[in-house]
């Protein structure tokens, strides 16, 4: 059933655009806060449970916007890193398709406390999920990312 739902998806996924594009796109520019600012980023209560923070490639831009959640204290989350997710900003397991050749694996995080979050959707940030910014950089703005 679960390889039935797997082909069904795939068939669902476009095959031109920047979903096929194998390449994840490489970014220089950060937002001053982004650089070491005084800027306070919500932390990931879980990160130290996982090696998933520590990817060194970003995902394709799927949004030039961040996109805000509300987030339950305690609760577990999958933010996508690879940006071919259709469930954005979070994992839907597009990443497993093994005709994508992805590399990049989802950021599993916890919140702190229930609230609203702003979870980056660029896939660029430095402080995953969090937007940080980056999303503002000329070459992010340039993308054919929504
Ligand atoms: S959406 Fe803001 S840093 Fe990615």
């Amino acid at each position: 059933m679960a390889a039935l739902r797997k082909l069904t998806f795939a068939a669902s996924l476009p095959l031109s655009g920047r979903w096929c594009s194998a390449a994840p796109a490489v970014f220089r520019c950060y937002s001053a806060a982004a650089s070491g600012g005084d800027a306070k980023f919500p932390k990931n209560v879980i990160e130290h449970l996982n090696t998933s923070q520590e990817q060194q490639t970003n995902g394709v831009v799927y949004d030039k916007k961040p996109f805000r959640m509300e987030l339950e204290e305690g609760k577990r989350y999958s933010w996508c890193l690879c940006g071919r997710s259709k469930a954005q900003p979070l994992c839907d397991g597009t990443h497993k398709l093994v005709q994508y050749k992805i590399t990049q694996r989802p950021v599993r995080f916890q919140v702190e406390k229930n609230g609203t979050y702003w979870l980056c959707n660029c896939k660029q940030t430095k402080h995953r999920p969090f937007c940080d910014g980056t999303h503002k950089c000329e070459e992010v703005q340039k993308t054919s990312g929504k």
